[in-house]
């Protein structure tokens, strides 16, 4: 079947709060792909979406407001049909008329499909082109500081 085809029959569109049961399952399948399979606790409904893009806005001293792309993810069944790339188009014209400057992601380092993906549309990896390592602070540390020790 020609992509057309077969993404005529899909919609890219805003999540709304009824679908939070289906796009909670899609982050556990991207949990499992990742291979923190049980990092996700919440539960889940029947699925009917197939895919997802959860972003949220964020500031950069340098740069500016800017999208970051938390998760994204397709279904494997309706994957390389252009989902993906509808649901790039449809973020980039979010960011462009949000006044977003750019849009930020994270990929672990062994998915080298995805980081091949966006490579392909322009991406820049910035640990190896600027040398940026990203860190955390977990609760316990938060809890140490918090208290001056
Ligand atoms: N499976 C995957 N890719 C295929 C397949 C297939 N069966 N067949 C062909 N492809 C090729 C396509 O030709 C296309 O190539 P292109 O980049 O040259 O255009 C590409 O792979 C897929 O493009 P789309 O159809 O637009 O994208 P898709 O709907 O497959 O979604 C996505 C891309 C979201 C990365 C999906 O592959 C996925 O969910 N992967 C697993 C989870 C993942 O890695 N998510 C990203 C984590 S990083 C983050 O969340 C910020």
């Amino acid at each position: 079947m020609a992509h057309s085809d077969t993404l005529s029959r899909f919609r890219v569109r805003p999540a709304e709060p009824q679908d939070c049961p289906e796009i909670l399952r899609l982050i556990k399948e991207l949990a499992a792909y990742e291979n923190m399979p049980d990092a996700v606790q919440l539960t889940e409904e029947e699925p009917k979406i197939v895919g997802f893009a959860m972003y949220y806005y964020t500031y950069d001293p340098w740069i500016g407001k800017l999208l970051y792309l938390e998760d994204f993810y397709v279904m494997d069944d309706y994957r390389g049909w252009g989902i993906g790339t509808e649901l790039l188009k449809k973020l980039s014209q979010i960011a462009l008329d949000t006044n977003c400057g750019c849009m930020h992601f994270l990929v672990v380092v062994w998915n080298k499909p995805s980081i091949e993906y966006y490579m392909r549309r322009g991406a820049s990896d910035l640990s190896t082109e600027e040398g940026w390592h990203l860190f955390r602070f977990d609760k316990e540390n938060l809890l140490r500081m918090a208290m001056g020790e």
